[in-house]
């Protein structure tokens, strides 16, 4: 199987490319700079001529809170851009897998979503990135779409980092305590995604490492393990006081991947051990 993956500069992106290699799949990864999602001759052509069986598409504009400045930028990425692949694909008789977020959802209650649950983001990213999976189910028939979130991979930024960075200044850290949900390790995530687009099995799927906690308990843990005495002071999401708005709420259910048959992710104490070895904190 031939695979085009997008975003392999980011850090999903990144790993899906190192796990079809270690496959020893044909696989070609594109930045901004090979296929650039805001322009159509770019997206066509990246497609076309390469000809895959399937698209692997992590490619988008993550800065949530910047998306709320910019709109049109964040939505010429994610809306239009994910059209714009989502109409090559068609053209080109490639699947297509769409990794989409939690931030789809409303996130009030304590619930886990399960996949047809029904959406209403509150930010622009949400939205963009909602719009982008219409776009995927309106073009194709053969898709998934995978949503994921609180994202850590060694090929870019994320929050274990941030933490680890400020710890190197700060005794004590303000960190959102009312925002649940569960982090996602894209060393653990790629494999899966690798498996997906192997089989015949579309459909609206959530893949999350196991576990839930909130971004303060995230961060106590990264302290634990690190070794680092710093203070972890929980406080409310209005407290914290971002630019977007954030759901309190980002429980996914992934029973949609046992019941596929699809192997589920670990724990995330267990991911970010294993994350922090990685990338040599520990
Ligand atoms: N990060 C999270 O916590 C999180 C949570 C839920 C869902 N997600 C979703 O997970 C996926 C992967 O996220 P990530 O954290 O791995 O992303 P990331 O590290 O921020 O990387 C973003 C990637 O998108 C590419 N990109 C941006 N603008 C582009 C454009 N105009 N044309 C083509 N490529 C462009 C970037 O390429 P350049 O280097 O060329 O700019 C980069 O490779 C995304 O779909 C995101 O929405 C992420």
């Amino acid at each position: 199987m031939k695979v085009l993956v997008t975003g392999a500069t980011g850090q999903l992106g990144f790993d899906v490319c190192a796990e079809l290699a270690r496959r020893g799949a044909e696989h070609w990864g594109v930045s901004s700079r090979e296929m650039d999602l805001r322009d159509d001759a770019s997206v066509r052509r990246a497609v076309l001529d390469y000809g895959p069986d399937a698209v692997i598409h992590c490619a988008a504009w993550t800065r949530v809170d910047a998306a709320e400045d910019d709109p049109a930028e964040c939505w010429a990425v994610n809306a239009d851009g994910t059209a714009r692949l989502a109409a090559a694909c068609r053209e080109a008789g490639a699947k297509m897998l769409y990794i989409s977020t939690d931030y789809v959802f409303p996130g009030d209650g304590e619930r886990f979503y399960e996949p047809d649950d029904p959406t209403r983001p509150a930010g622009v990213y949400g939205k963009s990135k909602l719009a982008g999976e219409e776009a995927v189910r309106s073009a194709l028939e053969r898709y998934f779409i995978v949503r994921i979130s609180w994202v850590f991979g060694k090929n870019g930024g994320n929050f274990v980092k941030t933490m680890l960075r400020l710890s190197e200044s700060r005794d004590l850290l303000r960190v959102v305590d009312d925002q649940i949900g569960s982090p996602t390790y894209t060393r653990d995530l790629a494999p899966l995604l690798c498996d997906m687009i192997e089989t015949e099995k579309y459909g609206v799927y959530h893949a999350t490492n196991e576990g839930v906690c909130s971004w303060a308990e995230l961060a106590r843990e990264i302290f634990a393990l690190t070794g680092r005495t710093v203070t972890v002071q929980g406080v409310t999401t209005e407290e914290y006081g971002a630019r977007a708005p954030r759901p309190k709420n980002s429980r996914m259910s992934k029973d949609c991947l046992t019941r596929a048959g699809f192997a589920r992710l670990p724990d995330w104490h267990d991911a970010l051990e294993r994350y922090l070895k990685e990338i040599e904190a520990i």
